[in-house]
């Protein structure tokens, strides 16, 4: 295993205060976003939009790693210029979402398994061979009646070790991401429960399959109330049951943990992560850092609506955010740096 290399990329990726930004939706979630905003759902848009992206100055100050997407990893800026070539030059790390997506759970009605191990390490060595230095896969697990089962947790679990194994042989730095969906009315001390168990199931999965702890990182959910819960929660209560629960189920020796945003707001989904510092500052085992592809991506996506003349507004509002969340990551966030810009 080539455990040096791994475990430099990861430590690139976790310095300073920055995060990781996730462009890696698949086509047909990007066009759903570019349906809500109001934009073409074609491959020229997509990739016009993934320009706008890597080309925003001022990018890498905030963000050592961008997840891409397979149709992106071959894309070029309308000038040509490839742009995990774009990235590598302005000092972030490429990375690629290597998963193809999820389908229902046989026997498991309203569960859901990843697919995409079939022929991974061949695509391994091609991204690697590309420049991509880490991978993501995501399972998704769904809280509702008499669910998430241990069938469903387990057998996603099993499919995220085997594939961090396959990353970390490859040179590539997993990053494994058990999404706990915030859909539903469930409470906040359901999510808790629910996250502890698959994360829980996982550790157990990842030193099943001999997959290296120091060169990987895992992508959480937030501990949150579902969405149509009638009792919301505070900021700092959100924060200290996060914190409670991966302090309770990751390992220390886990290089670095990075959050989804999930379908929080861009604002609370850094509250949140500024809350979680102002509270543990220095009372962390890893790295707590962002990985957020809604809450750094949708307020540009909203400015730039498909047009060459709001280009450069979307690029500062997507610099913005990332750096808003740099200062979440120092606990230095407050919701009046909103406006300064
Ligand atoms: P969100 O931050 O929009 O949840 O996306 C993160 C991600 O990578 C989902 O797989």
């Amino acid at each position: 295993m080539k455990t040096i290399e791994l475990v430099e990329t990861v430590t690139a990726l976790m310095a300073g205060d920055k995060g990781l930004l996730a462009m890696d939706e698949s086509t047909p979630t990007c066009n759903k976003r570019f349906e809500e905003a109001g934009i073409p759902q074609t491959e020229e848009y997509r990739r016009a939009y993934r320009e706008l992206i890597v080309t925003a100055p001022g990018l890498a100050k905030c963000i050592s790693g961008a997840i891409l997407y397979d149709e992106t990893i071959y894309q070029a800026t309308a000038s040509g210029v490839l742009f995990i070539d774009i990235l590598k030059e302005a000092g972030i790390i490429p990375g690629i979402k290597v998963d193809e997506g999820t389908i229902g759970l046989a026997g498991f009605p309203g569960e859901k398994i990843t697919e995409g191990l079939d022929g991974l390490p061949e695509r391994l060595s091609k991204y690697y061979s590309l420049g991509a230095r880490f991978a993501k896969w995501r399972a998704v697990i769904t809280i509702g009646a008499g669910i998430p089962t241990k069938g469903c947790i387990e057998a996603n679990m099993h499919l995220l070790a085997r594939y961090a194994a396959m990353c970390q042989e490859s040179g590539i730095v997993p990053i494994v991401e058990p999404e706990v969906l915030m859909d539903g009315s469930h409470d906040l001390k359901t999510c808790f429960d629910v996250t502890s168990r698959v994360q829980h199931a996982l550790f157990d999965q990842l030193f099943t399959q001999r997959v290296n702890l120091h060169a990987l990182i895992l992508k959480p959910n937030m501990v949150l109330p579902g969405l149509s819960c009638a009792r919301q929660a505070d900021v700092n209560t959100i924060a200290e049951a996060t914190v409670s629960c991966l302090l309770e189920s990751v390992p220390p020796a886990v290089a670095g943990v990075a959050f989804l945003s999930g379908g929080q707001s861009p604002e609370l989904a850094t509250a949140h992560l500024n809350a979680m510092h102002v509270m543990y500052r220095d009372k962390l085992p890893w790295a707590l850092t962002f990985s957020f592809a809604r809450a750094i991506q949708q307020p540009a996506l909203e400015i730039w609506k498909g047009k060459n003349e709001n280009v450069k507004a979307a690029q500062e509002m997507l610099v913005h955010r990332a750096s808003l969340n740099n200062a979440a990551r120092r606990g230095a966030y407050n919701p009046a740096m909103e406006k300064e810009k």
